[in-house]
């Protein structure tokens, strides 16, 4: 029988860990703030702010809320970006992303303090993982580390394979699972043979981008199987990467979708927020 790794109820566990530290800083009289930028209007953008804001009322985080407009230029967002890289009862930053095509997502993304990026996207944190040094991390990928360790799931020795080579979850996972000792392999759209590869995996990570792709066939008996992606299908439900009925009785773990790595990006950006008052 497979372990049906539950997101929902180690996020939980991890934000009342979170609360309880909260309430200690209070207690020293620290308050922390993370200021939260959208710019537009995009749904799920909108969807995504508003959990972040719930979780940060829910372990006390004090938040600031920034809603511009379609039509801000990037020279008014990069002035706002200073002016809160300057405030000192701001420690962190989160911009939203997609941005409207007129900004250059880079430059924001550069513009944000390397100690405020709760985000963990600057090149400067970015390089400080891949050289083992301390430094805020992408949130989806250190939540699926937690999702690992809390389960008990070995890392070290393991040949893992993620498939998907993007700046926010592939290239960040592959250092972290490299950081835990083990074994990794990085596929993308151009690798050749994908399931040759992916049935080598004991952890396999699919951040694809698309609806149920990886099968039994992609799997090797007993494998781990971490899915990044969330779709909604025409019946309205939400899918991963990963065709879950069809793996089910392959893998000796998964993760489902709902309830499995989504949960947790929310949950290490409030990891991130709560190390930023220590910066
Ligand atoms: N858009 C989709 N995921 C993310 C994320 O983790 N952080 C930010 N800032 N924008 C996103």
């Amino acid at each position: 029988m497979a372990k049906i790794i539950d997101g929902k109820k180690i996020s939980v566990q991890i934000k009342e860990e979170l609360k309880e530290k909260v309430a200690k800083l209070k207690r020293d009289g620290k308050e922390i703030t993370l200021a939260v930028i959208q710019v537009g209007n995009d749904e799920a953008s909108t969807v995504y702010v508003g959990n972040k804001k719930k979780a940060c009322e829910y372990i006390g985080i004090h938040s600031l809320s920034y809603e511009l407009s379609e039509e801000t230029t990037q020279d008014k967002l990069l002035e706002l970006i200073e002016e809160l890289n300057q405030k000192e009862e701001v420690h962190g930053i989160l911009v939203q992303l997609p941005l409207p095509k007129h900004i250059d997502e880079n430059a924001v993304i550069h513009a944000i303090s390397p100690k405020k990026d709760v985000d963990g996207f600057h090149p400067q944190n970015v390089g400080a993982l891949s050289i083992g040094e301390s430094g805020f991390v992408s949130c989806t990928p250190a939540g699926i580390i937690q999702l690992l360790k809390r389960s008990g799931i070995e890392i070290a020795g393991k040949h893992c394979v993620v498939i998907g080579r993007s700046n926010i979850v592939g290239k960040p996972m592959a250092m972290l699972l490299l950081r835990e000792n083990g074994t990794v392999t990085v596929c993308h759209s151009k690798t050749k043979d994908l399931a040759k590869l992916t049935k080598q995996a004991d952890i396999l990570v699919a951040a694809i981008g698309k609806p149920k792709f990886i099968t039994k066939e992609y799997i090797k008996e007993g494998a781990v199987v971490i899915d990044v992606g969330i779709h909604r299908m025409e019946n309205k439900k939400l899918c991963g990467d990963v065709d879950y009925d069809d793996v089910i009785d392959k893998v000796s773990a998964i993760t489902p979708v709902p309830g499995g790595v989504g949960p947790m990006t929310i949950a290490m950006l409030m990891y991130n927020c709560v190390e930023s008052i220590s910066l």
